[in-house]
């Protein structure tokens, strides 16, 4: 393809704005989606998601800034000449019609109208592609909500948008359909090589399925970019709380550093980096250092902690078996509440830590990030 080695953005967001009356929904956000990933809108209820998400289908229109599609404004473009279609979370099948005319409804109001045998065949790759096929004479109630999921995905499909537009597709499945959908639907989205833009407050979902993540809070974007990114390198501490766990140690900066060096609130400096893309903090300004539960290490008091290393005394307080892992809450008076996972494996000798064991908690200081509270 002449393109192939350009980067193309599908959907592009320039200082977008939009207000209801005296809420800001969308507060001049910025954003770019590559063409032919998974790309997922994070965050909290009520945050923006799905306003984006209307921004871009042409639902609603934007107050101040602008959006591209395949790299022309939108502005004045009608939903329906947008090329792109949306999934919503009840995504209300037609129940008087069996599963092949859900599935065809879009095609059959195109005008000047399409041949029914190429209707028909859209169908049935549409059908296909979501492994449902056989299943076009079947009433929706007849479905399964897995099932009824996929039609509602084949009918958005049959369309072949630019960009798929996803918003909490999975949210009325129960957890274990919702797991294997959520791999279906990272397959399905590299075999049609659709833009697809999802929207959810599930972390773990985004993180598993996403190319790129952008976390939103109260309208704004905090961070973007690919999920082991946001993991390994939040910029904040709602970005390191939202996206997986994390202990946070509060205190003021006594050294900008870098390394930064917090006083924690108990009297303990802990050294600790900044984030790649993180903001410089100012000595005497409130901070965390944050330690994900998995960095942490546990060993039997009176080991001497390597240099460069952080390390208090504490006792077992719980443990709990995860399967894969065993998780420890260990009460650390220099520290507070500390939890660490290790992961399970047959002999592995941290398992042998039970509750009312001393202990000794410490980690690297490179694991640590040092955040803005
Ligand atoms: N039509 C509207 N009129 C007035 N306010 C609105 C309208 N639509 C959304 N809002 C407000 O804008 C904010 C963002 O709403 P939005 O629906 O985009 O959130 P969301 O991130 O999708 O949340 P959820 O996870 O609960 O679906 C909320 O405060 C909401 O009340
Ligand atoms: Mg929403």
């Amino acid at each position: 393809m002449a393109e192939a080695g350009v980067d193309r953005i599908d959907v592009r967001f320039d200082r977008v704005t939009k207000r209801f009356e005296n809420v800001v929904a969308v507060d001049g956000v910025s954003f770019e989606v590559p063409s032919n990933s998974f790309y997922s809108l994070l965050g909290p209820s009520g945050c923006g998601k799905t306003t984006s998400l209307r921004l871009i289908a042409g639902f609603e229109q934007p107050t101040e800034g602008t959006i591209e599609i395949g790299g022309r404004s939108v502005a004045g473009v009608p939903s329906h000449r947008r090329n792109v279609n949306t999934v919503f979370q009840h995504y209300a099948l037609f129940p008087h019609m069996d599963v092949a005319g859900n599935v065809g409804y879009g095609l059959r109001q195109i005008r000047p109208k399409l041949p029914r045998a190429e209707i028909e065949r859209r169908v049935g790759e549409a059908l296909e592609l979501v492994r449902l096929s056989g299943f076009g004479a079947r009433r929706v109630w007849e479905l399964s909500g897995g099932q009824q999921q996929r039609v509602a995905l084949a009918r958005a499909l049959v369309m072949r948008p630019r960009v798929l537009l996803l918003d909490e597709p999975l949210g009325a499945l129960d957890l274990k359909l919702r797991k294997e959908m959520q791999l279906e639907l990272k397959q399905l989205q590299r075999e049609v090589g659709i833009t697809f833009i999802y929207v959810t407050h599930d972390q773990e979902e985004a993180l598993s399925m996403s190319d790129r993540i952008a976390v939103m809070r109260a309208g704004r974007i905090l961070q973007e970019g690919p999920p082991t990114e946001l993991y390994d390198q939040p910029v904040d501490r709602f970005v390191a709380d939202f996206i997986g766990q994390s202990n946070f140690f509060e205190g003021v900066v006594e050294d900008p550093g870098p390394p930064v060096v917090v006083r924690t609130d108990r009297g303990v400096a802990l050294r600790a980096p900044l984030p790649a893309s993180g903001r410089p903090l100012a000595r005497g300004e409130r901070a965390v250092v944050s330690v994900r539960p998995e960095r942490v290490h546990l060993e039997a008091p009176g080991v001497d902690p390597p240099s460069g290393w952080a390390s208090a005394l504490g006792r077992v307080r719980e443990r709990t078996f995860l399967g894969d892992q065993v998780e420890f809450a260990v009460d650390a008076p220099a520290l507070g509440h500390v939890t660490v996972r290790l992961s399970h494996r047959p002999g592995s000798p941290e398992a042998r830590f039970a509750p009312g064991d001393e202990v000794q908690v410490g980690w690297a200081e490179e694991v640590a990030l040092a955040l803005g509270a």
